[in-house]
């Protein structure tokens, strides 16, 4: 049921504050994050591991790429993330103490499903991120991390998406209480941050109206190009990624770094780049080389929107359009910097009059390799 929604997609979108808030709770106990499904597989197994792979497809996959950066950060284990179906067929090297961490919307995606019983077969320990109950993928692993986002009905994922994020930085501060390698003052201020986020999404879903505005503007553009570097680089692949499924662009996502080693020459009179800047308050310099990526491309005639956190005033005399997400912890901004990307596509289609539900070509699960 649309629940009065245009699309499922629409009311998806608009479940995305809900599909945080319900991931995260029971996950915080006494101001700490504790999942209790990894307690269960023990602490000495966890503090063991020394080496963490991530296998997942499609947007799973990006979420996967934003987990790896917080994991990493935070438990200090080196993290990876490999495509499902490309993992398999490299011969990897997997011992006892390797983690191998999917991440699964349906929990029946097949690639995903054989990546992780090959990955057991060659012993490592396995934990589902998943948001469908009793599906295979989490039967076949030692541990499941339910996500709770709800059903999701249209092929393009949305809420699911930031649900598998919220669970990956979940893991991650799980790991790092555990290994203690963040100390108690930061956990408790991450796990506060982490349950303020639900209400900020909701901020972000005011800038609906703006962004429809923008894609009926933008409804007859041949091709769209996103940029984002360290957490908003996989920001960057999902915005592209949605575009092409829905509306049918030519989209590409870039690392800003980038830029100047090829990409920079796509930029021509009025090409449409989507930037997402890291906030300043994470890493100056980052924000500052975002900023003079933003400086090149419009130099050479691009068309810049940028999505950046309140008050970042050294983007507003570079972008054409700048929309505005609210503060939080930088490592937390995908969940919020997504929002007016999936809007962004899901409007472009409807303005080219497409199937937002059901794109061609598409299956909301991929149950064949
Ligand atoms: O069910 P899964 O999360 O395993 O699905 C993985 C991909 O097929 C999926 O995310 C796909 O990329 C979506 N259509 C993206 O919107």
């Amino acid at each position: 049921d649309k629940g009065g929604w245009s699309s499922f997609m629409a009311k998806e979108i608009t479940e995305n504050p809900d599909a945080v808030a319900n991931t995260v709770r029971g996950r915080v106990v006494d101001g700490l994050v504790e999942v209790p499904e990894l307690t269960e597989l023990g602490d000495d197994v966890l503090n063991g591991i020394n080496r963490i792979i991530l296998v997942a497809c499609g947007t799973a996959s990006y979420a996967g790429m934003v987990g790896a950066y917080a994991i990493e950060q935070w438990a200090r284990i080196p993290v990876e993330v490999q495509l499902s179906h490309e993992f398999r067929y490299r011969d990897p090297v997997i011992t006892p103490e390797t983690l191998i961490i999917s991440i699964s919307q349906s929990g029946e995606t097949m690639d995903t499903l054989m990546a992780v019983k090959y990955a057991r077969e060659q012993g490592a320990r396995t934990i589902s991120v998943c948001n469908t109950q009793g599906a295979t993928i989490p039967r076949e692993s030692d541990a499941v991390v339910y996500t709770h986002a709800g059903p999701e009905v249209a092929v393009a994922s949305t809420k699911a998406f930031v649900a598998q994020i919220t669970a990956l930085y979940l893991i991650g501060l799980h790991i790092a209480r555990s290994k203690n390698t963040v100390d108690e003052k930061e956990l408790r201020r991450l796990a506060a941050d982490l349950q303020a986020l639900p209400a900020k999404v909701t901020k972000v879903l005011e800038t609906g109206e703006k962004i429809s505005q923008l894609a009926k503007w933008m409804s007859d553009t041949p091709s769209v190009l996103f940029l984002g570097r360290h957490v908003g680089y996989p920001i960057a692949l999902e915005g592209a990624l949605k575009l092409k499924e829905l509306a049918y662009i030519h989209a590409e996502g870039f690392a800003a770094g980038e830029l100047k080693h090829g990409p920079i020459a796509l930029i021509d009179h009025g090409q449409p780049v989507f930037v997402i800047v890291p906030s300043p308050r994470g890493s100056a310099l980052i924000h500052s080389k975002v900023v003079s990526n933003i400086q090149e491309i419009r130099a050479r005639g691009a068309r810049v929107i940028a999505i950046a956190e309140q008050g970042d005033a050294a983007v507003l005399p570079y972008a054409d359009e700048v929309i505005q997400i609210p503060l939080a912890d930088p490592m937390f901004e995908p969940i919020l910097a997504v929002v007016p990307l999936q809007i962004f596509a899901m409007e472009l289609a409807d303005a080219k009059g497409l199937d937002v539900d059901q794109p061609r070509n598409l299956a909301k699960s991929v149950t064949v390799e």
